[in-house]
């Protein structure tokens, strides 16, 4: 119900960062999405939001190069970040927002969630195991959403939640419930406004 009601009220593009010193005033929660290039961060916001091309999402790796804040009514910020990993951009590029990318994932105090996306169909890779350990270290809780489940089938399904969950014991940060998604069918799209509109 509280999941419902902050989603249904306007969500807007505050501001694309590219330094920490143009983060916003630390004001209010915020959560943020995290993981590989191409595994669906963008498109997930636009399904929260109910919103065609809020966050830009393309098929090409490295679309988003900016930290980008929305704005929810009343609630947290919501964050969309760089992808991590191969990016069709120069390597100076993305060294930079690299940087910028494990800052912000170790150094904000109102982060309260960190959403990390998992391609289903890949499963966690030695990429997502360094942001992961940059969480532990950091004290950052963060949480497993698997992406694109319209991509495999229910046996495939199985395997990869087995994969995280095994993955996901060595990691302290780690929120246990793992979140199942797919932005093209709307599947857990409920289920995650819940979790962001309950987070305290
Ligand atoms: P970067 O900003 O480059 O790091 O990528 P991103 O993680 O924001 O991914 P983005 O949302 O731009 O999506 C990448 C591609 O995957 C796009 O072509 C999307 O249409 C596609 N995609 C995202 N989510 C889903 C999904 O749930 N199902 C399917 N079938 N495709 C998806
Ligand atoms: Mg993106």
């Amino acid at each position: 119900e509280r999941g419902r009601l902050l989603f249904a009220a306007p969500v807007d593009f505050l501001k694309g960062v590219v330094a920490m010193s143009g983060l916003p005033p630390a004001d209010r929660l915020e959560v943020c999405f995290a993981g590989r290039s191409n595994v669906g961060k963008s498109s997930l916001i636009n399904a929260l939001t109910n919103r065609k091309n809020l966050a830009r999402a393309s098929n090409t790796p490295g679309r988003t190069q900016e930290i980008n804040y929305f704005t929810t009514q009343d609630g947290p910020y919501l964050v969309d970040l760089p992808g991590y990993g191969f990016a069709q951009a120069p390597v100076a590029v993305v060294a930079k927002w690299q940087a910028l990318l494990k800052s912000y994932l170790s150094g904000r105090a109102t982060l309260r969630r960190v959403f990390v996306l998992i391609d289903s169909r890949h499963g966690i890779k030695a990429v997502d195991d360094e942001i992961l350990t940059l969480l532990d270290r950091s004290a950052v809780t963060f949480q497993v959403v698997l992406t694109k489940l319209d991509k495999i089938n229910l046996k495939d399904r199985e395997k990869v939640i087995e994969q995280v969950k095994t993955a996901l014991q060595k990691h302290p940060a780690a929120y246990p419930e793992i979140v199942i998604t797919s932005s093209e069918k709307g599947e857990g799209i409920e289920t995650l406004r819940a979790i962001i509109a309950n987070l305290e």
